[in-house]
């Protein structure tokens, strides 16, 4: 059993999509464990993709995520960090695979809808960014 950290970045509500991409979820056999809409400040955009910090699209990345609301959410299941990464779709839609949603939905290589951790080193570090505490 493992348990990711999944975002609907702000492209998603604003276009109508979430219901459209939590069924995608519920439909693959992934549980969705946590949910919640917020509005990120640039601030904490920005501390949860420090791993990016330098690179010549953060300050982009930090304006689109915080420029609208997002949904975030836990999402449990055996081999959940991969199966939503595999749902997810590649980080740029155009070599993103038929039926992902990146490939469905996704506007381009940054505004690409969702995020997934990429690893348990990940997932352990971002669950507990916005789920500190258990239900
Ligand atoms: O989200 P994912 O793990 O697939 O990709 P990443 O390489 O960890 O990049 C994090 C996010 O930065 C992406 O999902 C894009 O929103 C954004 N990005 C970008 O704006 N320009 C790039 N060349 C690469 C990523
Ligand atoms: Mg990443």
């Amino acid at each position: 059993m493992e348990t990711t950290l999944m975002i609907l970045k702000p492209d998603a509500a604003e276009r109508n999509l979430v219901g459209s991409i939590l069924a995608r979820i519920e439909a693959s056999g992934l549980k969705i464990a946590r949910l919640e809409m917020i509005r990120l400040t640039p601030e904490r955009a920005r501390k949860f993709y420090h791993v990016h910090e330098g690179k010549p699209f953060i300050d982009d990345l930090v304006a689109y995520m915080s420029r609208g609301t997002v949904v975030v959410g836990a999402l449990e299941g055996e081999d959940a960090i991969t199966r939503w990464r595999e749902l997810m779709g590649a980080t740029n839609p155009a070599n993103a695979a038929p039926g992902t949603i990146r490939k469905d939905f996704a506007v381009d290589i940054q505004t690409n809808t969702v995020h997934g951790s990429d690893s348990p080193a990940s997932a352990a570090e971002e669950i507990p960014y916005f789920f500190p505490k258990p239900l």
